[in-house]
């Protein structure tokens, strides 16, 4: 008997828009996106963390005067939902928005539209995709982080048996609208933290936006909003070209550039219980890799602490504790190294760890030397 051979491309198409002010009513762009693929009026599901309705307080009625003026169909009142990482670990809030979901009649054909962080997109993406198995999601990022990187791009997540995006999925947003007023109520420790994602992709990239980064490292910290801007821009454009571009969006290969210096940051993030922003956690692994690079000989030592002191002029710790508890005992649950493994088994297939040849140009490895890492753990103590 002759096997049936299945074998046929998907096509994903969708845009990454910059804005100021989203929900003014005489800007276009919102309706624009909702009406590009039917000029029928389709239906509108909101979703919007809490903490970005209590900073900006005029924004649920701008959404709603800007509906009723573009006579947008809106379902019942915006969802108004908790932010930050622990909404990841909670999954009767997925119960919630396929609640939602539910009693609206969303389907494939409405728009899920998800105002928030990084964490919150990462859920509500999650549950977009799974609900009728594919909701169309319109991203609206409000950190740094969430504009340059996560909202980006094609990952959805919660958090689930204690390890982080255990339940997930690749599922392309229907369009990502960034507005860069959301920045403007960020507190000051996440305009910070989604920088590290910036100088991540720089390093393995991008040497010129690196030393951008660099020479603007006081503007960034002192919110200048247009070194911001530069940064979100250039980052989600990495980002997004690596997506479009690299051959494997949905990441079936091992390898996985854009994950440098995470191994260590999700590990890290567990390990402190949440208490480091998930920036801050790749910062410090961004700083691990790079002195690992540094230490096996890979990058050049003038390479390695310029990318530190950036890294330092941006604000960012590079150090913790939390590095170098039982750092002896590699099967300690405790142990930083444990997070390797973890990142193999997330990823799948053989052990691909992204490292640095220069500022501006990574490496991939498939075996690393545990105590040449422990004793890049070491420095950045020392260094501290
Ligand atoms: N899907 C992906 O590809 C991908 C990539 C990188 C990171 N992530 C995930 O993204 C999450 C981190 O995202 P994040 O850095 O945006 O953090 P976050 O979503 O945890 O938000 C950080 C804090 O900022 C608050 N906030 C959000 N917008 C605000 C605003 N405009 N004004 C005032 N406060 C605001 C939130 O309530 C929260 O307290 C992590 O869960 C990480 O795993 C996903
Ligand atoms: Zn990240």
């Amino acid at each position: 008997m002759e096997a049936i051979k299945s074998s046929f491309p998907v096509y994903f198409n969708y845009q990454v828009q910059f804005t100021h002010g989203l929900f003014d009513k005489k800007n276009p762009l919102f309706v624009e996106i909702v009406q590009q693929a039917s000029k029928q009026p389709s239906k509108l599901l909101w979703v919007i963390e809490q903490e970005v309705a209590n900073s900006q307080p005029e924004l649920t009625a701008a959404m709603d005067a800007y509906c009723q003026h573009h006579q947008l169909q809106q379902c019942g009142k915006p969802l108004v939902i908790g932010g930050g990482e622990a909404i990841k670990n909670d999954s009767s809030l997925l119960k919630s928005i396929y609640q939602a979901i539910n009693e609206h009649g969303i389907c494939r054909h409405s728009y899920i539209v998800a105002v928030g962080g990084g964490a919150l997109l990462d859920m509500v993406g999650f549950a977009a995709a799974t609900a009728h198995r594919g909701i169309r999601l319109i991203r609206v990022p409000t950190t740094v982080l969430a504009q340059a990187d996560s909202g980006v791009g094609v990952k959805n997540a919660i958090n689930y048996f204690d390890k982080k995006n255990f339940l997930g999925c690749f599922a392309p947003p229907y369009a990502v609208l960034n507005d860069f007023n959301f920045l403007i109520s960020l507190p000051q420790r996440d305009w910070r933290a989604g920088m590290a994602e910036a100088v991540k992709v720089a390093l393995i990239k991008d040497a010129e936006f690196f030393y951008y980064i660099q020479q603007q490292a006081q503007a960034l910290t002192q919110r200048s909003m247009p070194a911001m801007q530069h940064l979100v821009r250039r980052c989600a454009a990495l980002h997004a070209a690596h997506i479009s571009g690299s051959g494997d969006p949905f990441e079936f290969g091992s390898s996985r550039p854009l994950d440098f210096g995470h191994w260590a940051a999700h590990k890290l993030e567990h390990l402190t219980a949440h208490r480091l922003r998930h920036g801050e956690a790749v910062a410090i692994g961004l700083a691990l890799d790079s002195t690992y690079s540094y230490l096996a000989g890979y990058l050049a030592q003038n390479d390695w602490q310029q990318i530190l002191a950036t890294l330092q002029d941006l604000g960012f710790t590079l150090y913790v504790p939390e590095l170098s508890q039982q750092l002896d005992k590699l099967e300690h649950p405790l142990n930083i190294f444990r997070g390797l493994r973890e990142f193999q088994e997330h990823l799948g297939g053989e052990l691909t760890i992204m490292l640095l040849e220069k500022i501006g140009q990574g490496k991939e490895v498939h075996t690393v030397d545990i105590a040449l890492f422990q004793q890049a753990i070491l420095l950045l103590k020392e260094l501290r």
